[in-house]
């Protein structure tokens, strides 16, 4: 079982980058969700973030870097990427661009794509972690592959304890819910996943964000259907729960009659619901009920990305695990 420390002492930071500098597996809270960290520079370290995760190897992995001018040196920035930066980073925005011919990222961690995901993530932890370890940190969300990401550092214990080093405590997540992914490789920027930054601000910045066709495969495994998902059915209803169910709700008029309830924002607030959806989802799971019934949210700002999350977690279960899970 991988040790665990307060991530607030810089004891605690020293000795997680030390571990990732000597090709360890530390994880650690972002913004978003709890990372499952390696140096991005090293592929034996890499190739433990995929076998602890089970994640099929041609999913690429976020590559975390403290700012601009580092990922500069890993992907050739352009002024799209140069404008969403400046506004957005630190923060929940992951930029999707053509690695460079010098990049020394692990071929391995961008699944041997020509293209490379960097997000600069916001939280002292992180940024701490990545100034102290001067590498460039690939982290995907510190779950089991397909499975709830995790927004407490007790839920990383509890799915990948045995397979990580370290895991760095510094409470719940504030936003909750993963990175928006955009595509700035294409000739106009597309979004590749709904995430933490609402896609209205990033287009209130840049216009309109295409959206990768249908028809396409998928460009970024986040978009196969069955993801994130609980191991408890679960089920998308505004009529709340049957016998035995789970009620996730979501604001003040929630239906009565579920065996257990979490709501994730009495006041209707989609900012808190992110933050508690997937405490909320890793709770219901383990409620003993027979499944989990999710109230619908409105689809603006964050609501968006967790309609995103709730659908695929509802859609219909591979029997065998499909590549691209994460
Ligand atoms: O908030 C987050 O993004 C968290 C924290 C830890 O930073 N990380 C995270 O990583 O959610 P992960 O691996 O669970 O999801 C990364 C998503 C996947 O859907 C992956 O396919 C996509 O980003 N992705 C990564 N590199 C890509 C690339 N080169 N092209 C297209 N999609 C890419
Ligand atoms: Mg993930």
């Amino acid at each position: 079982m991988g040790a665990i420390r307060r991530a607030s002492g810089p004891a605690a930071i020293a000795e997680a980058a030390t571990i990732l500098r000597g090709g360890g597996l530390v994880a650690f809270p972002t913004e978003t969700v709890y990372g499952l960290g390696a140096d991005a520079t090293r592929d034996r370290a890499v190739a433990r973030v995929f076998e602890a995760k089970n994640r099929p190897e041609f999913n690429p992995l976020i590559v975390h870097v403290p700012d601009i001018s580092a990922a500069r040196l890993l992907v050739e920035w352009n002024e799209f990427a140069q404008t969403l930066a400046e506004r957005f980073w630190p923060g929940p925005l992951s930029l999707v661009l053509p690695r460079l011919p010098e990049c020394p990222v692990s071929i391995l961690a961008g699944a041997g794509l020509s293209t490379l995901a960097v997000r600069a993530p916001r939280g002292a932890p992180a940024r701490m972690l990545l100034d102290r370890t001067a590498r460039p940190i690939a982290a995907p969300s510190a779950n089991p592959a397909g499975a709830v990401s995790p927004t407490r550092a007790g839920h990383v214990l509890d799915a990948l304890g045995d397979a990580v080093d370290l895991v760095l405590d510094d409470g719940p997540c504030t936003v909750g819910i993963e990175s928006t992914v955009l595509d700035l490789g294409g000739e106009k920027p597309a979004l590749l996943r709904p995430g933490g930054l609402p896609a209205e601000e990033i287009e209130a910045v840049i216009g309109r964000l295409a959206k990768p066709a249908e028809a396409e495969a998928p460009r970024s495994p986040g978009q196969l259907a069955s993801h994130y998902a609980p191991d408890l059915p679960l089920r998308i209803d505004a009529g709340g729960a049957g016998p035995g169910e789970a009620l996730l709700s979501f604001g003040p008029d929630t239906p009565a009659g579920a065996a257990v309830e979490r709501n994730l924002s009495p006041a209707g607030d989609p900012v808190e619901a992110a933050a508690n959806l997937f405490a909320a989802l890793h709770e219901l799971d383990r409620s003993g009920c027979a499944g989990i019934v999710a109230m619908p949210v409105p689809e603006t700002g964050l609501g968006r990305a967790i309609m995103d999350r709730l659908r695929r977690a509802a859609a219909p279960r591979p029997l065998v695990d499909p590549p691209g899970r994460n």
